[in-house]
């Protein structure tokens, strides 16, 4: 008995450090978002987590993946998988880009410039977002790796145009216009709890604070945060006064945009542009038009408009009317490896990724991020292997099965 109690009896190694011991138990992103519940505030998780009005959107952009099935071929050797590939001319070493975030300090005091490092270590693009809360230069002091810069355009074009010039001049390769923002989609997670940018300290935000000590430690202890590269751009919205996140996005944010400005845009950024936002066939086919080098499908993780379709049911009819024109990015609803993949089998470059790092970060901070992009850089090998092929120049529709 003693000698089958032996052969069966294995204890872990105790493991001193505590964010090794928490990523250890972090099997999946569904792991890492359930960490990040627990550990951030319930306004700063809601505001990472939650989307526009019902959240059918947001359902619907993994209910999408979810739909699709592969159709696996076996004894097809795939003892070496590569999942490398090219997005704008540049190698990448996954399909898959880091999208934009605003106010990504919130989830952690590292913010922007963590989830920059960690994007550099997997050589994967980072997007610095307009309203990010480090600045574009202390990002680019911070990463080495490819970096990509979004815009919102404001009413003041000359802002926009300082900071295209900065990013420019910082090395930053890629510009990403979101055009799904003419107004603010209502987020009503942040009605119901009053989330303001910064967040105002009330009785609410006291009593959850207590109740995530680490968190609210880490953030009275750092920098205020705030919105750095329109701070160095103008000196409005600095952060200084609480604001709610859709009063300063309807009082700066232009919602005249229209294909001229991209007309505009294209005279001032000389590098790739990638128009974020696109939700139509019809819309693909006028980016395609105005000569964008990739748009991104996306409705913004359904945080804009409720009942917008998903990404991913758009790539392969994009494809087919745009895909020898330009790029596809699929961006919504990417939780796993195998997401990436379904997205490239059925036509797009690469996907981008939002929530996924972020809930790494609030779980984990830097380490977090790390985390997340190994476990979708093993997914993506495992699953190419599992469906028979070893290399994405072979990632096919012919190896899904998308709904009817
Ligand atoms: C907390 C948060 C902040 C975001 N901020 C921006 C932003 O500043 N600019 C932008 O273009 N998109 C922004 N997005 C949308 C993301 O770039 C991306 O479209 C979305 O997260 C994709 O869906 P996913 O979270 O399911 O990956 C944000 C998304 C989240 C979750």
């Amino acid at each position: 008995m003693i000698e089958t109690l032996r052969s069966v009896l294995r204890f872990r190694r105790l493991e001193l450090d505590p964010v090794a011991r928490r990523l250890a138990r972090a099997a999946s992103v569904a792991d890492l978002r359930a960490i990040a519940r627990h550990r951030l505030p319930r306004g700063v998780f809601d505001y990472i987590d939650g989307a526009a009005e019902d959240e059918r959107t947001l359902a619907a952009n993994s209910a999408a993946f979810a739909a699709v099935t592969f159709r696996p071929r076996v004894l097809r050797d795939v003892g070496e998988v590569d999942p490398s590939t090219t997005l704008l001319g540049r190698p990448l070493p996954l399909p898959l880009v880091l999208a934009p975030t605003g106010f990504t300090r919130i989830a952690d005091p590292d913010g922007e410039l963590a989830v920059a490092r960690a994007a550099a270590r997997a050589g994967v693009p980072y997007t610095l977002s307009t309203l990010s809360t480090r600045s574009i230069e202390e990002v680019a002091a911070a990463s080495a790796g490819p970096k990509w810069f979004q815009v919102y355009v404001w009413r003041d074009r000359g802002l926009v145009k300082d900071m295209i010039g900065r990013a420019a001049s910082t090395g930053y390769e890629a510009l990403v216009l979101t055009v799904d923002t003419a107004v603010l989609g209502r987020r009503e997670r942040d009605v119901r709890r009053g989330f303001s940018l910064p967040p105002k300290i009330g009785l609410g935000t006291l009593v959850d604070g207590a109740a995530h000590p680490g968190w609210t430690w880490r953030f009275l202890r750092s920098e205020p945060i705030r919105f750095a590269n329109v701070q160095e751009s103008a000196g409005v919205g600095d952060g200084t006064t609480a604001v709610t996140l859709s009063d300063y996005v309807n009082t700066q944010f232009d919602p005249g945009l229209s294909w001229r400005d991209v007309e505009w845009m294209r005279s001032e950024w000389h590098g790739p542009l990638v128009i974020k936002g696109i939700q139509t066939v019809d819309d693909a086919r006028l980016a395609a038009e105005a000569g964008v080098e990739a748009i991104a499908l996306s409705n913004h993780g359904g945080r804009q408009l409720d009942s917008a379709p998903a990404p991913l049911d758009l790539v392969a009819p994009v494809a087919d009317a745009v895909g020898d024109r330009l790029e596809i990015i699929c961006d919504g609803g990417v939780r796993r490896g195998s997401d990436i993949v379904k997205a490239v089998a059925l036509g797009a470059r690469a996907c981008m990724a939002g929530r996924a790092y972020l809930y790494g970060l609030g779980a984990a901070g830097e380490r977090g991020v790390d985390h997340v992009l190994g476990l979708l850089d093993a997914d993506v090998r495992r699953t190419m292997a599992l469906v028979g092929v070893s290399g994405v120049a072979e990632l096919g529709r012919e190896l899904v099965d998308p709904r009817s």
